[in-house]
Formats: structure tokens, sequence, C-alpha cells
């Protein structure tokens, strides 16, 4: 037990000291840090996707922009094979570390690239967990080069351009979450 704790303040420790180094690096917050989306933020898109992905005939293409290790990404493509998942993330450490978590999914794509310079226009459903100041300039790059009819479930920042069709509240401990759902 003993050393159980000291196992989870050593890797508190070192989440720490990552946090602080991704503030600094992504120029004082301008892009948001690796953190993980909320469980519950997470059951209620893989559920309101649900729908979408069972029902359609076609195979669809699901992006997560700065998927971190994958958290949203790997259960959805493990539950749906026939469709095409692509996590795009620009931090090496945490794009290969979703390489090894998804080494035995053959539907899952990732690229190690900045999502602002990424190409929407063969994405039919977005998924995302960011930060408010990077908003405007993802939501002018999905208008620029995303399709009509792509559904974004965004967990937590609002799209102002965009009209929402719902938004689903959850809550972790005190905090309260939204997951907010558009369509481009
Ligand atoms: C809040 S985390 C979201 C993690 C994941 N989507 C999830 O829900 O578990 C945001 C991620 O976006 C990545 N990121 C931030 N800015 C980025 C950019 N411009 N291009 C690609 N990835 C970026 C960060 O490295 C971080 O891993």
């Amino acid at each position: 037990m003993l050393y159980y704790n000291y196992f989870l303040l050593f890797v508190l420790l070192i989440y720490n000291i990552y946090l602080f180094y991704s503030i600094i690096s992504s120029q004082k917050g301008k892009y948001p840090p690796f953190v993980p989306a909320p469980y519950n933020t997470r059951k209620i898109i893989i559920k309101q996707l649900s729908p979408l992905l069972k029902g359609s005939q076609k195979s669809l293409q699901i992006v997560d922009p700065g998927c971190g290790i994958g958290s949203l990404l790997i259960p959805l493509a493990r539950a749906y094979p026939q469709h095409k998942f692509i996590g795009i993330e620009w931090d090496k450490l945490l794009y290969k570390i979703c390489l090894f978590r998804s080494r035995n999914l053959q539907n899952i794509t990732y690229f190690n690239q900045d999502m602002l310079a990424y190409d929407y226009h063969d994405t039919d459903i977005i998924v995302c967990f960011l930060v408010p100041k990077i908003i405007p300039d993802l939501q002018k790059r999905l208008l620029e080069t995303g399709k009509k009819g792509t559904f974004i479930f965004s967990i937590d920042c609002s799209f102002p351009q965009l009209t929402e069709i719902a938004c689903f509240d959850s809550h972790l401990f005190w905090q309260s979450f939204k997951v907010h759902q558009y369509q481009l």
C-alpha cells in the first residue's frame, strides 16, 4: 500500500512537471495542454455517437484534433471497426503513446502535426476537448476546409460562429462540464 501511494505521488509529480512544461510551450495556454477528457463526458459522446455510427451504411471518418493519448478515440475505434478514426496530436511523446495503445487497431490513424494545418474536408464527425483560446482558429480552419453536415462534439468549449444543436451536462466531482453539439 505504501509503495502504491509513493507510485501515485511519483506519477502526479511527473504529470505536474509535464503540465508546467506544456503550458509554457503552448504559448501560455493558447494551445490546450494534455488533460484527458473526463470519463462522464466521454460516456456522453460515445452514447450520442452510437446511433450515428451504428446507423451509417458508409464508413465514416471521425477526427479528434488534439487527441492526447487517444482516450476518446480508442474506445470508439474498438467498438466500431467499420469506421475510420483519426487523431491529430503535435506532442511527439503523446503521439507515440497513441501509436502504442492502438497497435492492434487497423481503423485508427494518427498524425503528428498541428490541428490548425489539417485539412478536414473528408471528416464526418469531430470530437474534441480543447481550450477556448484555440477555438476561433480551429473554427476558421473548419469553416475553410470542412464539409457541410460535419458533426462537432466539443467538451467544454463552444464554437460561437456555429449554431448549437444540442448541449449535454455532466459532472466531475463539483465541476460541471458541458458537451456542445454542432453541425457545420
Ligand atoms: C485537453 S487535451 C485533449 C486530449 C484528448 N482529446 C482527450 O479528450 O482525452 C488537448 C491535446 O491537444 C494537443 N494540442 C494542443 N494544441 C494542438 C495543436 N495546435 N495541434 C495538435 N495538437 C494540439 C495537446 O498536446 C493535448 O494533448
